[in-house]
């Protein structure tokens, strides 16, 4: 305060005598400058233009340097169902946004709609690369300016990892590294990381709080392990601000029909529960599979968390708000309520008014009975609950989208076939 008020009492004087200056000129002089300024100006004017038309000289992205008040935000993987949900809620509360994508599994229809949605070229821009490649990764880094980085890009089939587990470690261990690494050399200081309940195994206590010892099972769940110790380890010795989401599972889509879950067909075999009873009801496959009925659960079929995607995102942006430096906040995100496969099976006939066919049998190797999460810790931190997750409208919303895009976002099926 003092200091500021000493300052200005000294440049006050300084001021005054420079516009007393000015007012000593005599207008011949001054005539004489409104030409000179005149000549700068279309000089100035013609330069503009020159610039403007010549790609090589453009004048420099918005992407490129801070805007106060305004968060930039990388989104890896953002073609895809789960990042492609959290850029769309990001553009929408105005945030700038960064898709970078190498589409091997995402959309390229996804991002063309986000792109109609928000036209205007400072806000939102898709950068076609693979983050697996380090020169790209780093020029990516050096020609933006980024606040923070939602890091949703992954490979994310348990039964896939099983078969190809070095596909997982490298494109989700080593990619995460590779982003940690640029972030660090270009000191982006918030990071919000895509993990997961396949982190926890299959622990004996439930429901699984964010101090249930991680045993993962899988390659996916391991790589996404390495990958959090990774950033955890890191965030020690950095001011950086990490939050770390456990998701349970990821069911729904945007309500208001512009987003949806389309995995490449030839991933189905893979494929979630949501996405089999979607084809099911499509008729491309034949019906639903329940794979174990004797579990030691209400109805003997295997019990899990549901979450839909419009809550999933809205922990991000909370995440975002309440992530402080040289702290790492670790959440579960799910409701905290289990649902079983024949409760999933029914709500997805009422969803769909399609009567399902339904075998049973016997258990798949590697499936646990239980998992629920303890979602307490990221509402009393961070105020977030899920408010949009019941089982039949989050499927139900998701059929909209699923039954108008036969094709995925390939082709717009009329909503009258
Ligand atoms: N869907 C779920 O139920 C669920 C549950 C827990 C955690 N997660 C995690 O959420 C994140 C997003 O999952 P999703 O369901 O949206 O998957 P998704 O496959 O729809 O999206 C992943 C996106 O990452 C992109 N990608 C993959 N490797 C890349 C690379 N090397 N370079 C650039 N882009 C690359 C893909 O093209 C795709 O668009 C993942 O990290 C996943 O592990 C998902
Ligand atoms: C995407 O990235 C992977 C490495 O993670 C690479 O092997 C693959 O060729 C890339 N695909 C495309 C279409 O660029
Ligand atoms: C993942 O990594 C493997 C190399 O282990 C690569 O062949 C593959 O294309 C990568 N990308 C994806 C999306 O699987
Ligand atoms: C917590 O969130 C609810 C809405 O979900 C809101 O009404 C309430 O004001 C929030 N409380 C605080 C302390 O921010």
């Amino acid at each position: 305060m003092l200091n500021y008020s000493r300052n200005r009492a000294h440049s006050k004087p300084n001021r005054s005598f420079s516009l007393e200056a000015m007012d000593l000129a005599d207008s011949r002089r001054k005539s004489n400058v409104t030409g000179k300024v005149l000549m700068a100006i279309s000089l100035i004017t013609l330069c503009i233009i020159i610039l403007k038309r010549s790609p090589n000289f453009s004048s420099p992205s918005p992407f490129s340097h801070r805007q106060p008040g305004v968060t930039h935000v990388l989104v890896t993987g953002g073609a895809g169902y789960i990042g492609s949900h959290a850029a769309l809620r990001l553009l929408k509360d105005s945030h700038r946004v960064t898709i970078v994508d190498n589409l091997s599994r995402g959309n390229l229809g996804a991002v063309k709609v986000l792109q109609q949605l928000f036209p205007d070229p400072a806000q939102l821009q898709f950068i076609y690369a693979d983050l697996g490649d380090a020169k790209a990764v780093n020029k990516i880094f050096s020609e933006n300016e980024f606040d923070a980085v939602m890091h949703f890009a992954a490979v994310a089939y348990v039964g896939e990892s099983t078969m190809d587990p070095l596909r997982y470690y490298h494109n989700i261990t080593s990619n995460t590294l590779m982003v940690l690494k640029a972030m660090a050399a270009h000191g982006v200081k918030t990071l919000i990381y895509s993990s997961t309940c396949a982190t926890y195994g299959e622990p004996k206590k439930m429901p699984i709080t964010e101090g249930t010892p991680q045993v993962p099972i899988n390659p996916y769940g391991k790589a996404k392990k390495m990958a959090e110790d990774m950033i955890i380890d890191f965030s020690k010795n950095s001011d950086m601000a990490v939050m770390v989401l456990r998701y349970f599972n990821v069911i729904g889509s945007d309500p208001e029909g512009r987003l949806g879950e389309a995995p490449r067909p030839e991933l189905r075999e893979h494929g979630r529960i949501s996405g089999a009873c979607f084809d099911a009801a499509l008729g491309i496959i034949p019906g639903l599979k329940v794979k174990g009925t004797d579990y030691k659960t209400a109805d003997g079929t295997c019990v899990r968390d549901y979450i839909d995607v419009t809550d999933l995102v809205d922990a991000h942006v909370k995440a975002l708000a309440h992530a402080k430096p040289k702290k790492v906040g670790i959440y579960n995100v799910g409701t905290g309520k289990g649902r079983s496969v024949k409760e999933f099976v029914e709500a997805c006939k009422k969803a769909t008014g399609v009567d399902i066919k339904v075998e049973y049998l016997d258990r798949r190797p590697g499936d646990y009975a239980e998992v629920y999460s303890d979602p307490s810790k990221i509402l009393r931190e961070l105020n977030w609950t899920a408010q949009y997750t019941n089982l039949q409208e989050s499927l139900q919303t998701a059929w909209r989208w699923q039954k108008s895009h036969r094709n995925g976002y390939g082709t717009r099926m009329s909503l009258h076939s």
